[in-house]
């Protein structure tokens, strides 16, 4: 990545926020327990990132639901549609998350320091947890656009839990 264009690069003037209503891994697209090229460590690296979504993404839906009010139109269907965005992606963590589990996976440690890194916000003025906000979802831009950019890391994926 080119870091110097992308701290010189604002938010596209076109930018629109498309919320997909996708759904993944239900019925015959359940996947392996090793779902990652039957590799039990990658598995685990993208398993324990998704374990963290739910919360995070309730995190975020939070924090920007409390600039709604009063925002010039555009900002506010943007808000509207980050916000539906978010609740189909904790919608396919949560069920992905299920699937950690059945497969015996202990995710209470995990779930436990998510508790408490976003129990930092609390009792902070509002700009804190959406400033936060930001800066995970500029994180999460950062590792989603690696890992559409560069086939190798999914290669060998269950293909439900690839797209997904
Ligand atoms: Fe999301």
């Amino acid at each position: 990545m080119d870091m110097a264009k992308a701290v010189a690069t604002p938010t596209p003037k076109d930018l629109e926020i498309t919320p997909r209503d996708r759904r993944f891994g239900r019925g015959e697209a359940r996947y392996g327990r090793w779902w990652l090229n039957n590799d039990p460590i990658a598995t685990a690296v993208y398993n324990a990132l998704s374990v963290t979504f739910p919360k995070g993404e309730g995190f975020f839906i939070d924090s920007v639901r409390k600039f709604r009010d009063g925002a010039p139109p555009k900002l506010a269907a943007e808000i509207a549609a980050f916000t539906k965005q978010e609740v189909m992606h904790t919608r396919e963590h949560v069920a992905f998350n299920r699937h950690v589990t059945d497969q015996g996976y202990d995710i209470s440690r995990l779930d436990k320091e998510v508790d408490r890194v976003l129990d930092l916000a609390k009792g902070r003025p509002a700009i804190a947890s959406l400033a936060a906000t930001m800066a995970l979802e500029h994180f999460t831009a950062i590792l989603a656009h690696e890992l559409l950019s560069d086939p190798r890391h999914l290669a060998g994926a269950d293909a439900d839990a690839g797209d997904m």
